[in-house]
């Protein structure tokens, strides 16, 4: 069987792939893993039980004891392809209430997860374009690519483009930081004179902006100030802003740092009920301009028809009382707090004196681990580790749109989730100390 050319660029072996891959073997696995890997939010009671709640409650908003609620009502019909419109009205108004952006349902359209936004947002302005300046309108096209103003970045953008990859990267400057008054930890910042100067920012053939924050893998959140020289830039080239919001605020609220959220006709904030704790619900939210808003919804027709309503018929109560709001700042704020300092005081018992550089944790569901002159790849030490039952991600893939095979840094570090249990943190954290010491620890021996 063959395939087309759209078939065989999404079916070719892909980072996203391998990594799905291995969290559903690992799942399905009757071996014990340290799963250390994946993007799955944790098992937190209080959330599950709100959800659960909410759920069982789902059937019962009228008098009737007849399955006719209002919540069942809108998930038997499909909903208009912008999506489920008793929900977007709730968050037009928690938006509005919370931030007061001055939203209306035109600003929002709900998606399969905020990967599928992702998909139409990237497809929308990265790719060929046509060249308004060339004389022949019909046949002259100009490629765009999305600005990624800071990588590494987020794995699942990598193979998005329908057609090639249409990325340009700035690399991070590395600045050595102090966390809670300890050494060892470094922050990435935005290297706003390299990105100035990209040939494709100054030639007109950039189509987006776009970053994670906080940002996965790094768990990095960029300064306020980052955030408003990119959304100052982006007003000058005319090109928006897309900023992915997954772990940020208002929910889940994964953040640590300072920071604050903005919006304008100009920004398209990308949220998602997945790092709440509903991953399985697949429903991201998109807040932007109308007109991205009807582009949004046109894709949703062509793609789903209309997109899934149940996480709308879950979220839509809590949205509208805020519980959301409280479910993030008092339930899994903390929750991944307590997660990062233990497992940072965890890595440095397992690694002491050695090479270990960790990114300032200051929000999202992971560790970012620096092991300067490892002597041997990221992508080595994975098959390692994943040999002795721990999983991890190697760094090489969270660098779309650069040439990793010239940049050290992209070998050196690893990505680990801290939404595991604790012994599993325990047992992940000390086979990760064991294989890198003893790493390092022959390198060493050879030297001499
Ligand atoms: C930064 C970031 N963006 C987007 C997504 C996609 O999430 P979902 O499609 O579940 O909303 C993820 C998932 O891990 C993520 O980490």
């Amino acid at each position: 069987m063959k395939f087309s050319k759209f078939g065989q660029k999404f079916t070719q072996p892909t980072g996203i792939s391998q990594l799905m891959d291995d969290l559903g073997d690992a799942l399905k696995s009757d071996q014990p893993i340290n799963m250390l890997g994946g993007g799955n939010p944790a098992k937190i009671d209080a959330v599950n039980e709100l959800f659960l709640e909410t759920y069982k409650a789902l059937g019962n908003d009228n008098d009737t004891g007849e399955a006719n609620s209002s919540a069942i009502i809108s998930m038997a019909n499909y909903s208009n392809p912008q999506g489920d419109a008793g929900f977007i009205d709730a968050l037009v108004s928690f938006f509005n209430r919370h931030y007061d952006w001055n939203l209306t349902s035109e600003n929002i359209a709900l998606t399969n997860g905020s990967q599928n936004a992702f998909f139409y947002l990237f497809n929308l302005f990265g790719g060929a374009f046509l060249d308004e300046k060339s004389q022949d309108k019909e046949s002259q096209s100009i490629d765009k690519s999305i600005l990624l103003p800071l990588t590494p970045e987020y794995i699942g953008y990598s193979d998005v483009h329908v057609e090639g990859q249409h990325f340009a990267a700035v690399l991070p400057h590395i600045d050595e930081v102090t966390h809670d008054g300890d050494e060892g930890f470094f922050k990435y910042r935005v290297d706003f004179e390299a990105l100035e100067n990209l040939p494709a920012l100054r030639e007109g053939r950039i189509g987006a902006i776009c970053c994670s924050r906080p940002t996965n893998p790094t768990g990095n959140v960029l300064t306020d100030e980052e955030m408003a020289h990119l959304a100052e830039i982006a007003k000058r080239y005319d090109i928006p802003l897309i900023i992915d919001n997954a772990y940020g605020m208002p929910f889940p609220n994964i953040i640590y740092s300072d920071a604050h959220l903005n919006w304008d006709n100009n920004t398209i904030l990308c949220f998602s009920l997945s790092k709440i704790g509903l991953p399985g619900m697949r429903t991201g939210i998109i807040v932007a301009d109308a007109k991205v808003i009807e582009a949004v919804s046109a894709m949703n027709a062509v793609v789903n028809l209309a997109p899934t309503r149940f996480g709308a018929a879950i979220a839509t109560p809590l949205v509208n009382d805020d519980r959301i709001k409280q479910l993030a700042d008092n339930e899994i704020k903390p929750f991944y707090q307590k997660q990062a300092t233990l497992a940072v005081k965890l890595l440095k018992e397992a690694l002491g004196d050695y090479p270990l550089m960790i990114h300032k944790p200051e929000g999202a569901i992971f560790l970012w681990l620096w092991f300067k002159d490892l002597p041997i790849s990221t992508s080595e030490l994975y098959e390692i580790l994943k040999e002795k039952g721990t999983l991890i991600v190697p760094s090489e893939y969270f660098f779309p749109g650069v040439d990793v095979s010239n940049y050290q840094h992209a070998h050196e570090c690893i990505r680990m989730s801290i939404a595991a249990d604790e012994q599993t943190l325990i047992d992940g954290i000390k086979a990760i100390g064991e294989v890198v010491c003893k790493l390092y620890d022959e390198a060493n021996s050879q030297n001499y």
